[in-house]
């Protein structure tokens, strides 16, 4: 018994977790919530890829990330941006370490298998899910500092109705965390920096319902290069672009590297009088030296880490600030949410979000199809591919706008969040018209007996919140379907190939 019962104390030991100090949000500032003292970012990019890694989770291997946490707290970080985690795994070791060291986490809820297509946007139950996989994951840390729901989706103006997309998933992620976990983290997006439409997507995230509005915007900004200036980097401009807006801005990505090694002298100014009162401080692209030459430290074959010239170079201008900031108590914010940018040729996105994806309304509908897809069309050879050509077919010949969102418009179909098979169930359905002997397609589609009997009312069933502990188990992370979308040029092999291009593609973009 004895023996038993100190096993067990030694267990609880081990098991109880360094923890900091929780990050609130009042107005447009980040406050430690203990401490009350405004919080300034001073992050750093944490992806590292490619050589002996063996999977795309930096918070799940304690060798690798223990090691890290003691550099970067060696360089005066206090933040990590993770882009891609798996929610399966365990991230206990990874989160003390980063807490040990002082470091909070901002994360990339959005991955490349699982977010927003900016050519072909649709938001389904698949995104939805695999959301709340994420935040179920981290949610109970308490250096989890934020989630964002999209990096750089919309780029340009050609892809700005992508955003509607982006928002109603950012919304459903904040009722998610609202509904489900004791702590509130807050949610947010990060934009690229293109000139166009700069302006309307900040305003865009931060206008409307309270409930569908961004807590935080990030800018990837990569203006300053080399020894620049406030003022010559662009960076003044900026920082007046901000000057009314009512939610935290940071520099969600930034350190040009046209001029190596990066002498980082921007430190000075992002933590320095000019724009402290505007921004709540920024984070560096990035922590490990990849083919895009944006390293921090070199992390060789056998996992060995090598600080390198722009590690000591970032080190010594953190040390040179210390950002003042207000106090919590003192601080009243007299900014408003932004108004919503007029619709024009440089901003298509609608103020009307897509509905939450239903999961109860895509099974009311493929129980009450009477003719539906063969189990073959997506077993035997059946393939993205195969179920795009399906789906080409069917709404070059059909109506498709039960089944279509247009986030320019503002209009979505009933059944638009359903996943890519369901929907071309009901395409067959519609298409066979209720004459079973049209219910054929080549041998793709069979007739059925449905166990409902009211298609119509499918559409009137409201998403309910997905239950804790998903933790990926009912995410199918094989399925490209979250990235895919059966609205406007079709393509499902295109799109599959879109949607495993790294995030990473994203950031070099803004510069080339
Ligand atoms: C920046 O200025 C410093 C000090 O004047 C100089 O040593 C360094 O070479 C310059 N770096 C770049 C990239 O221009
Ligand atoms: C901020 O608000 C002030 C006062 O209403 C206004 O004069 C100024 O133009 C606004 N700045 C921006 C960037 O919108
Ligand atoms: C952790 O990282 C080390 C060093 O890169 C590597 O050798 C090891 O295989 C990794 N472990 C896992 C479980 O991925
Ligand atoms: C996917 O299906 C299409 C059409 O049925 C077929 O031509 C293609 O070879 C399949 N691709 C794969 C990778 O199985
Ligand atoms: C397709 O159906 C929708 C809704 O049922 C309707 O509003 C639209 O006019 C139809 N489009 C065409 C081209 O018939
Ligand atoms: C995940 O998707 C793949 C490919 O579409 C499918 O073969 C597999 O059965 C799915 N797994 C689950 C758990 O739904
Ligand atoms: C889809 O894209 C693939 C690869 O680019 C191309 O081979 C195929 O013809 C396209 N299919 C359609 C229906 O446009």
């Amino acid at each position: 018994m004895l023996c038993i019962a100190s096993l067990l104390s030694l267990t609880a030991i081990t098991a109880v977790s360094a923890s900091v100090n929780p990050i609130v949000i009042k107005g447009s500032k980040l406050f430690d919530s203990v401490t009350k003292e405004q919080f300034f970012i001073k992050g750093v990019a944490y992806q590292p890829r490619g050589g002996l890694l063996t999977g795309t989770d930096p918070l799940a291997n304690e060798s690798t990330c223990v090691k890290d946490a003691e550099l970067m707290k060696a360089l005066g970080v206090n933040t990590v941006r993770v882009y891609e985690i798996d929610p399966s795994k365990n991230h206990d070791a990874c989160m003390n370490a980063f807490a040990s060291a002082g470091i909070y986490l901002l994360l990339d809820i959005a991955t490349p298998k699982h977010s927003i297509n900016r050519q072909t946007p649709e938001y389904d139950l698949n995104l939805y899910l695999s959301f709340a996989a994420a935040i179920d994951a981290f949610a109970g840390y308490s250096n989890t500092l934020g989630f964002v729901a999209g990096n750089e989706v919309s780029n340009d103006k050609t892809t700005s109705a992508a955003s509607a997309f982006v928002k109603a998933a950012l919304r459903d992620a904040k009722q998610y965390i609202k509904s489900t976990k004791s702590r509130y983290i807050p949610v947010g997006y990060a934009s690229n920096d293109d000139q166009y439409i700069r302006d309307a997507i900040k305003d865009y995230f931060n206008c409307g319902d309270d409930s569908s509005r961004a807590d935080f915007f990030g800018v990837n900004l990569y203006e300053w290069c080399g020894n620049s200036t406030f003022q010559k980097s662009g960076y003044s401009e900026r920082t007046k672009e901000f000057e009314n807006y009512s939610i935290p801005v940071f520099l969600s990505e930034y350190g040009c590297n046209l001029m190596t090694p990066r002498p980082f002298t921007e430190v000075e100014a992002i933590y320095g009088p000019d724009m402290t009162g505007i921004w709540s401080g920024g984070i560096v692209y990035e922590w490990s030296q990849q083919d895009n030459s944006y390293g921090l430290v070199q992390i060789d074959a056998s996992g060995n880490v090598t600080p390198l010239p722009d590690y000591q170079n970032l080190k010594t201008e953190l040390a040179k600030v210390s950002p003042k900031g207000v106090s919590m108590d003192s601080y009243s914010s007299n900014t408003q949410a932004s108004q919503c940018p007029a619709q024009n040729e440089n901003w298509l996105a609608s103020s009307n979000l897509p509905p939450t994806p239903s999961e109860g309304g895509c099974k009311c509908m493929t129980d009450s199809l009477t003719c539906t897809a063969n189990t073959n069309t997506f077993s035997a050879g059946g393939n993205d591919t195969a179920i795009g050509d399906q789906l080409n077919y069917l709404c070059s010949n059909y109506n498709c706008s039960d089944i279509s969102a247009d986030g320019s418009k503002g209009v979505y179909g009933a059944f638009s969040f359903c996943a890519p098979e369901d929907k071309l169930k009901y395409m067959y359905n519609f298409a066979s018209a209720g004459d079973s002997s049209k219910c054929t397609f080549d041998g793709h589609a069979m007739a059925a007996q449905p166990s409902q009997s009211d298609l119509q009312s499918c559409s009137k069933i409201k998403a309910t919140s997905p239950n804790t502990g998903i933790n990926g188990g009912k995410v199918n992370s094989s399925s490209t379907s979250a990235s895919t979308s059966i609205f406007g040029q079709l393509n499902f092999s295109i799109l599959a190939a879109l949607s495993s291009a790294p995030l990473i593609l994203n950031a070099a973009q803004n510069f080339m």
